[in-house]
């Protein structure tokens, strides 16, 4: 217990990921670590080939974000979760797994009763107010040797104060009660799920929980350049096509901003 609010139970998740159909029961609960994404990475070379393993904490003191940027996790207030799964496990390409997280990750929030939605390639938003979105999760994929980790950051429990940005939220805050271990359970369940979709499967179930495609966006990428477009679908690499005044340009990476919904 710290500021009132409990560590993980390691037991009661594997307890709930026994619920599920997941094989993959490999964790390693922290109190503390500094970027679960980091230290899977480098336990990489230390398991057994063609294994998958996940590592949560309570706290990270140094959490990662996509594009250089910091992920807050307070002790006990949210999941910090990163999973370790060989690249071979996948159906889809390499580079739509970031996506493929996205999806499975929503559907964890939806299973949960939130009105959850996914910005491009995989924030985890929830709808506000009519077309108004906030972030309540996000997902950091990091590619080593044949393996991928993917990190997975959900604010759970994190009040108004604790909040890294006012675009972002916490399940409590949208009065949705969850438990942090059948939270790690349920994801590492649909991660697994999702290993076995191909491009075939995936797009139209990202594009059913996508608050982006049909909708005019800029896009902010690196060397502080935009582009504005709609955003007409996502290719089966993942890379999210753009209409343009210029023509269909391929997003490979980048920030996007919501300009106005196109359709109803
Ligand atoms: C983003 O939205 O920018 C991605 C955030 C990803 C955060 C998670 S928390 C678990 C894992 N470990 C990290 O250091 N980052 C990811």
């Amino acid at each position: 217990m710290k500021r009132g609010r409990p560590a993980l139970d390691p037991a009661l998740i594997l307890s709930e990921l026994s619920k599920t159909s997941s094989k993959w029961l490999d964790i390693t609960v922290l109190e503390q670590v500094d970027s679960t994404n980091d230290l899977a990475i480098s336990q990489i070379s230390n398991t057994s080939h063609g294994s998958v393993f996940a590592i949560t904490a309570d706290e990270q003191l140094k959490g990662r974000g996509r594009l250089q940027r910091e992920w807050h996790s307070p002790f006990g207030a949210g999941i910090a979760l990163s999973v370790s799964i060989p690249t071979e496990f996948f159906r889809c390409e390499i580079s739509a797994i970031p996506l493929l997280a996205g999806i499975a990750a929503n559907n964890c929030l939806k299973n949960l009763g939130a009105n959850s939605k996914l910005k491009w390639p995989n924030d985890l938003m929830i709808e506000i107010k009519s077309a108004e979105l906030k972030k309540v999760g996000g997902i950091l994929v990091q590619r080593q040797d044949e393996y991928v980790v993917i990190g997975i950051g959900i604010n759970v429990d994190l009040g108004e104060d604790e909040l890294p940005t006012e675009n972002a939220t916490s399940l409590r805050l949208i009065d949705i009660q969850a438990s942090r271990e059948t939270l790690i359970a349920s994801l590492i369940s649909e991660l697994e799920k999702v290993t076995a979709l191909t491009a075939k499967d995936w797009t139209p179930l990202y594009i059913k929980d996508s608050s982006t495609i049909g909708t005019q966006v800029t896009v902010a990428r690196k060397a502080e350049s935009t582009i504005t477009g709609l955003a007409r679908k996502v290719l089966e690499s993942g890379e999210l096509l753009l209409d343009t005044e210029d023509g269909l340009v391929e997003i490979t990476s980048g920030d996007v901003i919501q300009v106005r919904t196109t359709q109803p």
